[in-house]
């Protein structure tokens, strides 16, 4: 018996080492905290962008984390991986209906209850359930029907097909709608122009964000399942009857400008190694010709390409261009290059598109491989990289999405904006040595004494309401060990008081770097504290 409780003692002692493992929450993989003093850089950069983007014309919106799946579906476009398989979608389904996922057991009142829900628009009225509704209601007469009279064992196999299709049919109901954390967020800015009407404003609406994306990547550096992105937009609505190729010039001046606005932010903040490339991805015009001689050519050359590239000859052709396959570089190199295909409008709008660049004293490279991996992009497409990146290197990407608001229900719109990756941004900065290092405090209060608290409180009052980082310690320390933690704490000055600096009104101030030591009134510290910003 001895033995029987040792296994227990063992196997009690193995639950609660698992319980206390349980009880150790870790940020969720791909997500991370960000921490000061790294958070002050994450400020910097985006009160610059704030400054620059303001200096262009461009207003700050925040739109929500998330939106209807179908609105990125439709947008970003259903089969990119982006849609396919990274988004975090889920049904929001109001919490007090009944689970009939789980509760399928009793059906017959599962349906009756789905169907009361359902015409009082408690569950959604359209899509699937519009289906099924009636369905359930039909095979559940049908089943109540065939109950009442004697079962032959016909009856009873059909029973049986009617009760698992019931069941079946509970669970595929849709209970809420469908939502997805936003993988990006030029969607957003598109349905919000088309809610608030922002077509009736003065044309073209410049919106700017900063926020949380998500996507469900394979995390590795400057790779995140949540990222951040500093994104610009600016939209406008084409007028009605507007031949849209008579405004090339126009189009090609504001893609240029939106890149010049990129690229000045990016030499503010003094990233380094930064290198732009731009292409022209055609019109609905053009792009599909091209696209069909490029699955031409790509067919004829199957055998050699790699399974991913292989499966994209017939879902799309274009993301082919984008393989960093080593054997495959060479065959892509011989494939036609869409630049020989633009139709008129699309090659005199990137002609006039590098011309403005050139004016605007923006360097550039062409790449006639870039085609970008979300569906709603045409003519101009352009990606910017930066250094210390490794192979995630592309810091910035975007371009021209004509048409994307009409596809979202809103009237004839042009479009083209970029997105900034902010994590690798700052990952680029922190390693070109722009990080800035820990800021510390402007200010350590040392004081002993009641009476000294009171002046110590005071003081820290006066010091912040003038703006500096001043650390008050809650309680009185030896003047040796809170100079100690003073310096620690990365502070320049340290007030020393004590009933000598009480009784005289004289501060004794030390200057942590080097030490020196002065007496001085609380209004000509103040006067050095400026001065030594
Ligand atoms: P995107 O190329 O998918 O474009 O993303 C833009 C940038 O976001 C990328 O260049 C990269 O820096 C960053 N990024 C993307 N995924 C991740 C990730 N998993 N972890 C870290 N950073 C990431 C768009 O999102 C478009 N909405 C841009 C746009 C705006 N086009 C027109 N307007």
């Amino acid at each position: 018996m001895i033995g029987a409780s040792w296994k227990t003692e063992r196997a009690d002692a193995a639950f609660q080492r698992l319980m206390a493992e349980k009880k150790k929450f870790q940020a969720i993989k791909g997500t991370r905290d960000l921490l000061p003093p790294e958070t002050e850089l994450w400020n910097r950069v985006e009160q610059m962008a704030r400054e620059v983007f303001g200096t262009f014309g461009f207003g700050e919106i925040r739109p929500p984390i998330f939106e209807p799946t179908e609105l990125f579906a439709r947008a970003v476009g259903g089969e990119t991986d982006i849609v396919a398989k990274e988004m975090y979608s889920f049904e929001d389904r109001p919490g007090e209906l009944p689970d009939f996922k789980r509760e399928s057991y009793d059906f017959v009142k599962a349906v009756a209850e789905a169907t009361q829900l359902y015409e009082s628009a408690q569950i959604p009225q359209a899509g699937l359930n519009k289906v099924l509704i009636p369905l359930l209601a039909l095979k559940v007469e049908k089943y109540s029907s065939k109950y009442s009279g004697p079962l032959t064992a016909e009856d009873a196999a059909g029973i049986r097909k009617l009760v698992f299709d019931i069941i079946s049919g509970l669970n595929h109901l849709e209970l809420g709608p469908h939502l997805s954390l936003r993988p990006e967020a030029t969607a957003s800015v598109c349905r919000a122009y088309i809610e608030h009407g922002m077509h009736a404003l003065p044309q073209p609406v410049k919106l700017w964000y900063t926020g949380p994306m998500f996507r469900r990547e394979r995390p590795q550096k400057g790779r995140y399942r949540q990222f951040y992105q500093i994104g610009a937009e600016v939209l406008e609505m084409v007028p009605p009857n507007q031949d849209p190729a008579k405004n090339i010039g126009k189009d090609a001046a504001v893609d240029a400008e939106v890149i010049e606005m990129v690229m000045a932010f990016f030499a503010r903040l003094g990233l380094e190694g930064v290198k732009l490339e731009i292409n022209s991805i055609g019109d609905r015009d053009c792009r599909p010709k091209y696209v069909e001689l490029l699955r031409v050519e790509l067919l004829k050359v199957k055998e050699k390409l790699g399974p991913d590239s292989q499966r994209r000859i017939e879902t799309n052709p274009l993301r082919v261009l984008d393989s960093k396959l080593e054997s495959e570089q060479a065959i892509i190199a011989g494939l036609p290059k869409i630049a020989d295909h633009l139709c008129a409008n699309c090659a005199a709008q990137y002609a006039e598109v590098k011309r403005q660049l050139g004016m605007r004293g923006v360097a550039y490279a062409e790449n006639w491989r870039l085609v970008r991996g979300l569906d709603y992009y045409m003519r101009t497409t352009f990606e910017i990289t930066a250094q210390g990146l490794g192979s995630q290197n592309a810091v910035c990407g975007g371009g021209r999405y004509d048409g994307l608001v009409e596809l979202l229900g809103g009237p004839p719109t042009k479009g083209i904006g970029f997105a900034i990756g902010e994590d690798r941004l700052i990952l680029s900065l922190q390693e070109a040595g722009k990080g800035g290092a820990a800021t510390g405090r402007d200010v350590f209060v040392a004081w002993m004494g009641e009476k000294a608290q009171a002046a110590a409180i005071s003081a820290a009052q006066k010091l912040r309401a003038a703006g500096f980082r001043v650390e008050l310690p809650p309680v009185e320390q030896k003047f040796g060990k809170a100079l100690g933690q003073a310096d620690k704490l990365g502070a320049r000055f340290a007030v020393i008081l004590g009933d000598d600096e009480i009784a005289t009104e004289q501060w004794t101030v030390k200057t942590l770097a080097d030490g020196s030591q002065a007496k001085m009134s609380e209004a000509e510290f103040l006067e050095l504290l400026r001065k030594s910003l």
